[in-house]
């Protein structure tokens, strides 16, 4: 296991470590109602596509347990939970299992929503077990690996899932050591990954984003691990923006580029990329990265939050269940 984990639930109430403060301070916000829980998640106090989903989980069971709790309360509490972010599928995948839970009758079991919220946490962190195993035995002996935002501990309720590979791989004295890329522009990269490789003691070294081609160019790097927000059926897969221009330089020099997602990110209704939603936020994440720049008017900013790389840059595509291979098709 790791020593690193976003989500503490105690008492009935939900602990979530504040993500946006690391690695300067480790704060922990106590969440009371779903409100706390569903703001946590839009402000990227707790992110990661696994991580969101295992909070919303239990954002659905604190509105179960609150006084005056009713069939209606928690349908609401599932709704407000549905709109905090748009791109991630496990958030919908929690959610239709939490909502399942209410059976269609008026009645329903606060201990068994908590019971169902737990039972998403343990699975992720299995699951997470599960693909550090299959990913490490891609591994050769001596490599350097290149991830790209944040997919560990922090973002999942294990190990992690590329930085979860990554992590066997160094235990099994298979990796050499990481190159995080920075992630602009909230910097999931910096302040995250790094912290958590430092936390577990992985070799790590800092890039900026723009220099993935040099890395690459110079050989320093011979395999990339990223994680995922949705994929779809033909193998399409959104992640932090940025990962498409990786897999794509990946591609062109020749470095296999894997994605490791629990089942919990497919999602069956969508044919292909094109079909995800791209969450876009605000100006400020990018304004405030440069001094001065958020009191220049006018200054216009587009700021996707992720984007989609096609199945054609994905070498392989790690899951619980083991290693799929081009070309994808996945189950509707
Ligand atoms: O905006 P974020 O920080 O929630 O984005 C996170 C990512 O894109 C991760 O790579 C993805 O959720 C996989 S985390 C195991």
């Amino acid at each position: 296991m790791s020593n690193v984990t976003p989500l503490k639930w105690v008492n009935g109430q939900l602990l979530i470590l504040d993500q946006r403060l690391l690695p300067g301070k480790v704060k922990w916000i106590t969440a009371r109602n779903v409100e706390k829980v569903a703001v946590a998640i839009e402000e990227l106090a707790v992110r990661g596509a696994p991580a969101i989903g295992i909070a919303a989980g239990y954002g659905v069971a604190i509105a179960a347990g609150a006084k005056r709790s009713s069939h209606d309360s928690v349908r609401a509490a599932i709704e407000r939970l549905r709109i905090t972010r748009p791109t991630g599928f496990n958030l919908f995948w929690a959610l239709k299992r939490m909502g399942d839970c209410l059976d269609g009758s008026s009645k329903f079991s606060a201990t068994r929503l908590v019971k169902e919220a737990k039972a998403i946490h343990k699975e992720d962190a299995d699951a997470c077990l599960q693909m550090g195993k299959f990913g490490a035995e891609l591994i050769a002996d001596g490599e350097s690996v290149l991830t790209y935002c944040n997919t560990g501990a922090l973002a999942t309720g294990g190990i992690g899932t590329a930085l979860g590979v990554i992590r066997t791989g160094y235990k099994a004295k298979k990796v050499r050591g990481v190159y995080a890329c920075e992630t602009r522009p909230v910097g999931q990269g910096a302040r995250l990954t790094v912290w958590e490789c430092v936390q577990e003691k992985i070799p790590v070294t800092l890039i900026c984003d723009n220099m993935v081609a040099a890395l690459m160019s110079a050989r320093k790097v011979q395999r990339v691990f990223v994680g995922a927000d949705r994929i779809t059926r033909n193998g399409d897969t959104s992640n932090k923006i940025g990962t498409c221009g990786v897999a794509m330089l990946a591609h062109q020099f020749g470095i296999p580029f894997h994605v490791v997602a629990p089942s919990s990110t497919f999602d069956p209704q969508l044919a292909s990329g094109a079909e995800i939603k791209i969450e876009e936020r605000a100006a400020n994440e990018i304004l405030r990265a440069t001094a001065g720049l958020e009191k220049l008017a006018g200054v216009k900013v587009w700021n996707p939050a992720f984007d989609v790389t096609p199945a054609k840059y994905i070498t392989s595509i790690i899951t619980e269940r083991g290693v799929h291979r081009p070309p994808y098709g996945f189950a509707k």
